[in-house]
C-alpha cells in the first residue's frame, strides 16, 4: 500500500467511525476529535524511513543532550550556591503579602525548584487549593538575553529598560501566555494570579508533591505522549497563536497527562523570530521522543504541517 492510500484509507475509516447526533450531523466534540486524529494521522503516517536509521542524527541527537544535560548541571550547580544566599527581598515579601490580602495565597509550605530565572513554591489557597508559586529573580542580569523573546512583541512596547520592570513584564507574560493556552485548551497549569514579580498557578501534584517534568521519569505509553504533545503544541500555535519556544522534555510535566510549562518566553506567530524558535521547539521534541523509543515525524513536515509551508534555510541553519 502506498503512503497517500494508507494515509486516505486511515482517514476514510475516521470518517466512518465518526460520532453523528441524533440529528445526523457530527457533534463539535466529533468534529473536534476528527480534526486532531487527521492531523495526527497526516503528521504521523509517513515516518517509517524518515528518521529511524539515519546514523548522523543520532549521533548530532547525543551531542545535543550531552548539552542540554551540561547545561542544566551548571545551572543546578550555581543554583545550588543561590539558594543558601537567597532569600525573598522586601519588596517580594510585600508582594507575597498583598497576594494573602487579596485571598489568593493563605500560606507557602516549600521549595519545589530553583531555576535560574525564578524559584517556584508550593503553597495553599484559603480555600485549600494546591497552588505553584512562581517568583522571579529581580536581583540577577539573566534577563539580559532574553530581551530577543520580548522585543518586538507588541504586548510589551511600553514596558520600561530598568531591571525591575523587565521582570515583571517578564512575569506578566508568562501569565499571558498561560491564559491564551489555556485558553486555546493547550493542557497548561491554570494561571490564577499575577502581581510584580510572582506568578501564581495551578499545582500539578498531589498533597505538596509535584508530578516530576518528562526529563525525570520513565513514560508509561511514549506514543500517547508524542501525540498529546504534538496535539498541544498545533493548539497553541494555530488556536492561542503561540510558540513555546523552550519546549523540551525539562518544560513538560507527565502525570501521565502532559501539561506545558515555563511559558514565559513564548512568542506570538508574527514575532520576528517565531519560526526560528518553532522549527528549534519540532527539533527538541523530535530528538526527545525519538530517543524514547517512537517513531517520529520528520522535523521539516512537522513543521510545514503548522506553518503552511517548509522551514527556510535561515530557520534551519540559524
Ligand atoms: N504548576 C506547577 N506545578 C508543579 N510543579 C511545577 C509547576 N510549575 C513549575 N513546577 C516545577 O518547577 C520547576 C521549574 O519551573 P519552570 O520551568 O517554570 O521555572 P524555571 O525557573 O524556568 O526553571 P528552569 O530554569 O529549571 O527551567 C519545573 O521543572 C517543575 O518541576
Ligand atoms: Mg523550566
Amino acid at each position: 500500500m502506498t503512503k497517500s492510500s494508507k494515509k486516505s484509507s486511515k482517514i476514510n475509516k475516521k470518517k466512518r467511525t465518526t460520532k453523528t447526533t441524533s440529528k445526523g450531523s457530527k457533534s463539535k466534540k466529533a468534529v473536534k476529535e476528527e480534526n486532531e486524529e487527521q492531523f495526527l494521522d497526516e503528521v504521523l503516517l509517513d515516518i517509517d524511513e524518515d528518521i529511524e536509521h539515519d546514523r548522523e542524527l543520532r549521533d548530532a541527537d547525543n551531542l545535543q543532550v550531552k548539552y542540554i544535560d551540561d547545561q542544566k548541571i551548571k545551572i543546578k550547580d550555581s543554583d545550588a550556591r543561590k539558594v543558601v544566599e537567597s532569600v525573598l527581598d522586601v519588596e517580594t515579601r510585600t508582594t507575597l503579602f498583598n497576594l494573602r490580602k487579596r485571598k489568593v495565597i493563605d500560606y507557602m509550605t516549600g521549595v519545589i525548584s530553583t531555576g535560574k530565572e525564578a524559584n517556584v513554591y508550593h503553597a495553599y489557597s484559603p480555600k485549600g487549593d494546591e497552588l505553584a508559586v512562581k517568583i522571579y529573580r529581580t536581583s540577577t542580569n539573566i534577563f539580559k538575553g532574553l530581551q530577543i523573546y520580548i522585543l518586538g512583541d507588541p504586548r510589551f512596547n511600553r514596558i520600561k529598560r530598568d531591571q525591575r520592570s523587565f521582570v515583571y513584564a517578564w512575569a506578566k507574560k508568562e501569565f499571558k501566555n498561560l491564559s491564551r493556552a489555556m485558553n486555546a485548551k493547550v493542557t497548561v497549569p491554570k494561571p490564577i494570579a499575577c502581581l510584580k514579580d510572582v506568578v501564581v498557578m495551578e499545582f500539578i501534584g498531589e498533597k505538596g508533591l509535584p508530578h516530576r517534568i518528562m526529563k525525570e521519569q520513565e513514560l508509561i505509553d511514549p506514543e500517547a505522549a508524542y501525540k498529546e504533545v504534538l496535539v498541544n503544541m498545533r493548539k497553541l500555535y494555530t488556536k492561542a497563536n503561540l510558540v513555546h519556544a523552550d519546549l523540551s522534555e525539562y518544560n513538560i510535566i507527565y502525570t501521565p497527562k502532559v501539561y506545558f510549562i515555563d511559558i514565559s518566553q513564548a512568542v506570538l506567530v508574527d514575532h520576528p523570530y517565531a519560526e526560528i524558535f518553532l522549527y528549534r521547539d519540532i527539533k527538541n521534541i523530535t530528538r526527545y521522543f525519538y530517543s524514547q523509543g517512537v517513531k517520529v515525524k520528520d522535523p521539516d513536515k512537522l513543521f510545514e504541517k503548522l506553518v503552511g509551508e517548509p522551514p527556510s534555510i535561515q530557520v534551519k541553519t540559524f
